[in-house]
C-alpha cells in the first residue's frame, strides 16, 4: 500500500491543468466518492493494526497534498482567465479620442493673406532665409550708412559681413525682379530675423508677407484699391483704410497703411489706443533705383510694393495680446484656433 500512496502522491504533485473543468475532473478522479484516494482510504480500514499509524500519516499527507494542489490550480486558472478577459475589448466602452493636430494661427493667417491676393492674380514667390547684403539692402536702395545695416538690428554670419539673416521679405522682391520680366505680380511669405529683445510685442524671429506688382502704367490708385480690397477681405466688409506718408528706402512715395479698428468699429478702444486705427503694413511705389538695380527699365515700368507682419495681422484679427504665445506651442493656446478658417 505504501507504494500506491507514493505513486499517487507523485501524480498529484505533477498534475497540471489549464481550465477549471480540468481541475474539477481531477478532483473527482482523486477525492470523489469513487476516487483513487477514497479507494485507498477503504483499503486502509483493513490493514494490520501495527501498520495503521505509519500508513495513516502517509494517507493524511497525500490527502492534504491533493487538496492543496487542487486549490492552487483553481487559483492559477482563474487568474489566467481574468488576465485574458482584461484583453477582450468592451465594444460598448467610449473610445479614446485621437489627438489631432491643427494649423498654427500664423499659418492660418499667412494662408489667408496668400488666398486673398491670389484672387487678384498674385502668385507665391519664396527666397532664402540666409541672404546677402545685395538682396536685403543694396539692391533695395539702402544707403551704405543706413542703421539697418548695423549689428544692433541685423544678424550677420560670423566673419562674413556680406552674409546675414534676412531682416525682411523685401529681398524676395529683388530675387523675383532678377529672375522674371514684368508684368510681375507676386506675394512673398517668409520668416525674418532681427536682433531684438523678446517681449510681448517684439521677437527676433517673425513672419512677413511681401507683395510686388510691376507693369506698365501701375499707379498709386491701383495700390490703394488693392490694399482696400485686402483689408475688407481680412477684417470685414465695413473696414476702411487710411494711408499716412512714410519713408522706406525702396519706395517713393511711401506710406503706412492703417485699418479702422475692427474691435471698436473706429470709435476708439484700448487696442487701437483710442485712435480708432490700427497700423497693418508699409507700402509705396517701387523706387526707380530699385527697378534699375534689378534690370527693369523705370521709364517703361512702374509698380507698387507692400509688406506686412503676419504676427501683427493675427494679433489684430484674433485679439492676441502677447506675441510670445505664437512661439511657445502651448496646446491650450493653439487649440483655440482649431476651427478657425
Ligand atoms: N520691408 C518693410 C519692413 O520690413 C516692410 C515694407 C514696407 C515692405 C514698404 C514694402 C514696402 O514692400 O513697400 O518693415
Amino acid at each position: 500500500m505504501t507504494g500506491k500512496i507514493e505513486e499517487l502522491l507523485a501524480r498529484v504533485e505533477q498534475f497540471n491543468a489549464k481550465t477549471a473543468a480540468e481541475v474539477e475532473e481531477f478532483r473527482i478522479r482523486i477525492l470523489g466518492k469513487k476516487g483513487e484516494l477514497t479507494a485507498l482510504m477503504e483499503e486502509f480500514k483493513s490493514v494490520a493494526p501495527e501498520l495503521k499509524r505509519e500508513l495513516g500519516q502517509r494517507l493524511n499527507a497525500l490527502k492534504n497534498a491533493a487538496q492543496q494542489r487542487i486549490a492552487d490550480l483553481r487559483e492559477q486558472v482563474q487568474n489566467a482567465a481574468s488576465a485574458a478577459a482584461a484583453h477582450i475589448e468592451d465594444k460598448s466602452r467610449p473610445g479614446t479620442a485621437e489627438e489631432l493636430g491643427s494649423r498654427h494661427p500664423i499659418s492660418l493667417v499667412k494662408n489667408e493673406i496668400i488666398e486673398i491676393f491670389s484672387r487678384l492674380g498674385y502668385t507665391v514667390a519664396e527666397g532664402p532665409e540666409i541672404e546677402d547684403d545685395h538682396h536685403v539692402f543694396s539692391a533695395l536702395n539702402f544707403a551704405p550708412e543706413h542703421p539697418a545695416r548695423d549689428m544692433q538690428d541685423t544678424f550677420f554670419i560670423e566673419r562674413n559681413p556680406d552674409i546675414l539673416l534676412r531682416t525682411h521679405t523685401s529681398s524676395i522682391q529683388v530675387r523675383t525682379m532678377e529672375r522674371q520680366k514684368p508684368p510681375l505680380r507676386v506675394i512673398c511669405p517668409g520668416r525674418v530675423f532681427r536682433n531684438e529683445a523678446i517681449s510681448y510685442r517684439a521677437h527676433c524671429i517673425f513672419h512677413q508677407v511681401e507683395g510686388l506688382y510691376i507693369d506698365e502704367g501701375v499707379s498709386f490708385a491701383d495700390m490703394k484699391q488693392s490694399l482696400l480690397y485686402f483689408a475688407k477681405e481680412m477684417f470685414g466688409e465695413n473696414t476702411v483704410i487710411r494711408l499716412r506718408p512714410s519713408y522706406f528706402p525702396f519706395t517713393e512715395p511711401s506710406a503706412e497703411v492703417d485699418v479702422s479698428c475692427s474691435l471698436c468699429g473706429g470709435k476708439g478702444c484700448n487696442v487701437c489706443k483710442g485712435t480708432g486705427w490700427l497700423e497693418i503694413m508699409g507700402c509705396g511705389m517701387v523706387d526707380p533705383n530699385v527697378l534699375e538695380a534689378s534690370g527693369i527699365d523705370p521709364k517703361r515700368y512702374s509698380g507698387f510694393a507692400f509688406g506686412m507682419g503676419v504676427e501683427r495681422i493675427a494679433m489684430l484679427k484674433y485679439g492676441v495680446r502677447d506675441l510670445r504665445l505664437y512661439f511657445e506651442n502651448d496646446v491650450r493656446f493653439l487649440h483655440q484656433f482649431d476651427s478657425a478658417l
